[in-house]
């Protein structure tokens, strides 16, 4: 029997919504409020879920088109129910009970973040029978282990401060780029030389190798970044930028790869998805391919529109929680900004 999921995705700027049949991804469509930020540095939540609410009925109905599928024909709805922005979660969390219950239909919220390592199955194949996450974006970089997706997450570390990201942009505005900085700094790395400037690298030195070895930090590197940018402004000096971009980056992608492929080699898996917005970064791709080469670990990264927030990553994880026979969350559950990265899906209490 075949059976056809509606993902929808809410969490912070961009409306998600996409169709699973099968397995199959039959349509992905994403609308956004980035643009309005730029001017302000940064999200502003009140307008993120304005915004959801003006594009979630046009996003679905092209989103149903596209797949050729009716509402009828939809066996449930999965909704991204943490962590994100409360206003943004309620939005489509709403929209998702609603759809749900005029359609009589089961509803899964489910773990934002769980979703972002999900929808690499679409693109890359099944998963194999354990792996190890890597989730980088603007408000998460956590290290999972990963057994069935539907029923076995374990959070095995994650930031002790900002996430990659969220440093990537605060160093943006630190060089004067436009926000969000990651994408700027990614590119400008390109052109700098990324052994000019050695910044320091969090959590993997002394006890705290040991204590934290899923763990990262990036907020003294943010520091020391400000403070050697500062110290030559002082001085009436020039700033390399494309050099501080690179030394900076480096710093990052070091530690995010090396975590990530020390945890596949204590567990003994042979498998590395990574997810998340940040995963865009082109020096994680080649940092991570090449480390991983080296200890004979497959990385698997899905393509960039895929690692940015989507409703195909909430849909193919409703897939796999329809598929695994897991239990509805029912339209009693609320939503949880903080989502436990433990909890694949929510149960209404
Ligand atoms: O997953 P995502 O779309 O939203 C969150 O859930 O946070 O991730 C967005 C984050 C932003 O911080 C953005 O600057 C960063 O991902 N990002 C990048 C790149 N593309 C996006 N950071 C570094 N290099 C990139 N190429
Ligand atoms: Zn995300």
């Amino acid at each position: 029997m075949s059976i056809t999921i509606l993902g929808i995705e809410t969490s912070c700027d961009e409306t998600g919504i996409a169709v699973v049949r099968d397995g199959e991804l039959l349509a992905d469509v994403t609308a956004t409020s980035m643009d309005e930020y730029a001017r302000y540095g940064g999200i502003i939540p009140e307008i993120a879920s304005r915004a959801h609410l003006q594009t979630m009925v046009p996003t679905l109905d092209a989103a149903l088109d596209k797949a050729g599928v009716t509402l009828g024909e939809i066996d449930a709805v999965a909704v991204t129910a943490g962590p994100g922005l409360i206003g943004s979660l309620t939005v489509g969390v709403s929209a998702a009970k609603a759809l749900a219950l005029a359609l009589d239909k089961p509803l899964y919220g489910i773990n934002h973040i769980i979703g972002h390592l999900c929808v690499d199955e679409l693109v890359d194949g099944p998963f194999p029978d354990h792996f190890i996450g890597l989730v980088v974006s603007g408000g998460h970089s956590s290290i999972l282990r990963v057994g069935n997706i539907a029923t076995d997450v374990e959070e095995l570390g994650g930031t002790l401060d900002d996430a990659a990201g969220e440093a990537f942009d605060k160093v943006g505005r630190l060089l004067g780029l436009p926000y969000p900085g990651g994408p700027h700094i990614d590119r400008l790395s390109k052109e700098g030389d990324r052994e000019a400037i050695r910044f320091p690298r969090g959590l993997t030195a002394g006890k705290d190798k040991v204590r934290h070895a899923y763990d990262f930090s990036f907020s003294g590197l943010k520091t020391a970044v400000a403070r050697y940018v500062e110290g030559l402004e002082s001085r009436g000096e020039e700033v390399p930028t494309a050099d501080v971009a690179a030394g900076f980056s480096e710093a990052i992608n070091d530690v995010l790869t090396m975590k990530a492929l020390n945890a596949c080699e204590t567990f003994g898996y042979d498998t590395l998805v990574v997810g998340g917005g940040f995963s865009a970064n082109s020096r994680l791709r080649e940092l991570a391919a090449e480390r991983a080469a080296e200890r004979g670990i497959t990385v698997r990264i899905p393509p960039i529109r895929y690692c940015t927030d989507n409703g195909a990553m909430v849909a193919s994880l409703g897939w796999e929680l329809v598929r695994n026979g897991v239990e509805p969350s029912g339209l009693g559950i609320t939503v949880d900004t903080g989502m436990d990265l433990n909890k694949i899906v929510m149960t209404a209490v």
